[in-house]
């Protein structure tokens, strides 16, 4: 697990954003994984703005999303793939018919989340997934106690969640209590998995994902298997984390390792 302990927020979407555009450019076929919530429009921002200076094209992307709330059709106001086509798809190259996010009115839900799993099969996997991760060490809104080798499926959220996500909704709005959403093996599939944090209230968290025990009441602790997993973080959800000196001397290292093979 690599741990990138940054000064604040902007440095962490510039450093995800940079990520992500080295990807494409690399691969410019890439398939990404996305997220929604607050923690990465930063960084959509950014990749906008690398788009709008000719640093990155998305012509050739395909990009599935973790999740979408059960119940809701993508184009209300609320769904995931709104959220997507207002703060990234609308404002770069990409081809919005390559562009998946879990359809959370499908007449056979269950049906819909055995096909978004071939659909990423056929597609020849996801190259790097992006997570942001909740107060609980949820990802994607695989909840603690989910099953570390979950696939996509329809998940209950906890009360926590639903109450950290009231502020995206106004008070008489419906807010639904379920999500379909990629599994836990799902995610751990991703060829790289990149993993954005901020702010003092995710330190806990990340404190469980980096050096707690891998458990199913930290969702987020399963990344510690995977062979590529990147932790982006600023300093205040790092706060709580023992050995940030020697994350920032490997940082530094790798800086340095990076820029001698010219990557
Ligand atoms: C969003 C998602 C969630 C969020 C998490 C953090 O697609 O899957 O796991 O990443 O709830 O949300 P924010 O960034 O709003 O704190």
């Amino acid at each position: 697990m690599k741990v990138v302990i940054l000064n604040n927020a902007a440095e962490v979407a510039q450093y995800g954003a940079t990520l992500f555009s080295k990807q494409i450019n690399r691969k410019p076929n890439s398939v990404l994984g996305l997220a929604t919530g607050s923690t990465p429009v930063a960084m959509y921002k950014q990749l906008i703005d690398f788009y709008k200076h000719n640093q990155v094209s998305f012509r050739n992307i395909k990009s599935f999303n973790l999740d979408e709330y059960l119940g809701v059709s993508g184009d209300h106001q609320q769904s995931y793939r709104h959220f997507m086509n207002e703060q990234l798809f609308n404002h770069v190259d990409i081809n919005k018919a390559n562009t998946f996010v879990p359809v959370g009115d499908a007449k056979n839900p269950i049906e819909a989340c055995e096909v978004y799993e071939q659909n990423i099969k056929s597609s020849g996997g996801i190259d790097v997934q992006l997570l942001g991760i909740g107060r609980n060490g949820h990802i994607g809104f695989n909840e603690p106690s989910s099953s570390l080798g979950s696939r996509t499926r329809v998940k209950t959220l906890t009360q926590e969640t639903i109450d950290d996500n009231a502020r995206f909704f106004s008070a008489d709005e419906f807010q639904p209590h379920l999500s379909i959403t990629m599994g836990i093996g799902t995610i751990l599939e991703a060829k790289q998995v990149v993993l954005l944090a901020t702010g003092e209230n995710k330190a806990q968290a990340i404190v469980d994902t980096v050096q707690g025990p891998i458990t199913a009441q930290c969702p987020a602790s399963a990344l510690q298997l995977h062979p590529d997993a990147v932790i982006i973080i600023d300093e205040a959800a790092a706060s709580l984390l023992e050995n940030q000196e020697f994350f920032r001397h490997i940082e530094r290292e790798n800086q340095k390792l990076e820029q001698s093979l010219g990557l």
